[in-house]
């Protein structure tokens, strides 16, 4: 939890992802009053920031050991320990839901977003925000090893690809207006080094980027999938 932690928090500082969160903020619509769900909040930054807005936030979490960090961090916010698939909120009670960077990490995502609906009431708006992993580009003299290792790290997750599914998802589930938007963030300087480091233990492989680091030849780009849409 903690490494995790740790990643989060240097990818939300950069000026990129601060410029996203702010936009996916934006698509939630008119958050005055409003009452906005955070579904896989980590460290509740995101809370905060709705909260900073004008929104009543709440911020659910499946991890226990993630809620703490957030309560401490974000004192004042409203966290639960919860399932995306199964959440403690009444049918209509809110008028946003946000998960950013989660669905990969469910079983059952569409689920999740049934269960969305749900919470949601009538003209409510729903984000959601995430990579595909199967879609990180590294440029590498070994273009080979990179695609087996890029996808190997995405078959660790339950639902590797379903960024690409966001807006035929929401639309299953009978959500309108999908808002469909892209965003790349690209890595150049040592944050690539300890994303990549994530990725793959393969000692060779990162000895190569760790000498393209030294001559800044680093690059990789991470497309950010941002889709909105109407309850
Ligand atoms: C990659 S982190 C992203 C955290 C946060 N949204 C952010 O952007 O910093 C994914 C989070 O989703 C949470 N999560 C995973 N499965 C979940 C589930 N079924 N219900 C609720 N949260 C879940 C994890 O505990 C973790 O905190």
């Amino acid at each position: 939890m903690s490494s995790l932690l740790a990643a989060l928090d240097a990818g939300d500082a950069r000026p990129d992802s601060i410029a996203l969160r702010a936009r996916s903020y934006e698509l939630l619509g008119d958050l005055t009053g409003r009452t906005v769900v955070d579904v896989g909040c980590g460290g509740g930054r995101a809370v905060a920031e709705l909260a900073g807005r004008g929104a009543t936030a709440i911020g659910i979490d499946r991890d226990a050991e993630m809620i703490a960090v957030a309560r401490e961090r974000w004192p004042g916010n409203e966290f639960q320990v919860g399932d995306a698939h199964d959440l403690r909120l009444e049918t209509g009670s809110v008028t946003g839901y946000r998960a950013d960077k989660v669905l990969h990490t469910l079983d059952d995502p569409a689920r999740a977003v049934a269960e969305a609906r749900r919470v949601l009431a009538p003209g409510g708006r729903i984000v959601l925000l995430g990579p595909d992993w199967d879609t990180i580009v590294v440029d590498s003299d070994d273009p080979e090893t990179t695609r087996r290792l890029i996808h190997a790290k995405a078959d660790t997750f339950p639902s590797p690809r379903v960024a690409r599914k966001y807006r035929n998802l929401l639309l299953d589930a009978g959500f309108t207006d999908p808002i469909v938007e892209v965003h790349t963030g690209v890595f150049t300087d040592e944050t690539a080094l300890a994303l990549l480091g994530r990725i793959t233990q393969h000692e060779s492989w990162l000895a190569e980027q760790a000498e393209r680091g030294r001559a800044n030849r680093v690059f990789v780009a991470v497309p950010m999938f941002l889709v909105a849409a109407r309850c």
